[in-house]
């Protein structure tokens, strides 16, 4: 593998450029932080669990005929994607109610919602990531109205495979939030889908088996991110 330059050094991940111009290079850190940065640590293993989960569900994905930036994986924490133009928007999944739209929508935690809530943030953290609708899209420029269509479709998509997935290995897929980014004249999921990214609950539980046990101090992260990981990369479902 050829790492070249140093691109940008996320809060998780931290990009090179590559030996080839439309290609990058990703390294998943043992960084977590949460509350934007307000919460630090460095958890051994925790940039590994992450980019074997991401990769493997950018595969499973890929089979379901979602198009990702995806490459390959270069060792156990570094990925090679496709370098796209970033959309700076995070595209939010919900089936059941929980973190930010419980805080701010009278939602009962764990509320079953009748079909998949889509909510898009606009990413800046300067600006706490404020939720747009898309006639802000529009008027910012980030996206045409039949682009914001197909991102949404894409969404929901990415859920349905998600979520009969991990139905088939005991966990309940409660929301998730993906990026996507501009390649050519199409439109990939990029960044990662993880622990850091989900929210995960043991089957018809509200355990939590993701960032939250972080968050919230909610047991041993890594016991945690491990044990997903584990059954996740060891479903068969690849
Ligand atoms: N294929 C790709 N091509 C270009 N940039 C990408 C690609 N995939 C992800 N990125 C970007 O790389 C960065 C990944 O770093 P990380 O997730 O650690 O950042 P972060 O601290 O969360 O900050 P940000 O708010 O920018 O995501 C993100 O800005 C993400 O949008
Ligand atoms: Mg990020």
């Amino acid at each position: 593998m050829t790492q070249g330059e140093l691109l940008y050094s996320g809060k998780a991940k931290t990009i090179y450029l590559s030996d080839k111009p439309d290609e990058l290079i990703v390294s998943f850190r043992d960084d977590i932080t949460a509350f934007d940065g307000g919460k630090k640590d460095r958890l051994e293993g925790k940039g590994a669990s992450n980019a074997d989960v991401s990769a493997f569900l950018f595969q499973l994905l890929e089979k379901g005929g979602v198009p990702t930036h995806f490459i390959k994986m270069e060792d156990p924490i570094t990925m090679r994607v496709k370098r796209l133009s970033m959309i700076p928007l995070e595209v939010i999944v919900r089936n059941r109610a929980a973190g930010s739209i419980v805080r701010r929508y009278p939602f009962i935690e764990g509320h079953i919602f009748e079909k998949p809530i889509i909510a898009i943030d606009y990413k800046d953290d300067t600006r706490n990531d404020p939720m747009v609708n898309d006639e802000i899209i529009i008027a910012l420029g980030l996206m045409t109205q039949e682009e914001i269509q197909t991102v949404r479709a894409e969404a929901l998509r990415i859920n349905e495979i998600l979520k009969s997935f991990f139905e088939s290995i005991g966990i309940d897929l409660i929301d998730f939030k993906v990026e996507f980014g501009r390649y050519n004249d199409r439109i990939l999921l990029g960044d990662e889908i993880s622990m850091d990214s989900m929210r995960l609950w043991e089957k018809g539980t509200h355990t939590s088996l993701d960032k939250d046990v972080y968050r919230f101090g909610k047991g041993d992260v890594m016991e945690s991110y491990r044990a997903v990981t584990g059954r996740i990369t060891g479903s068969g479902k690849l």
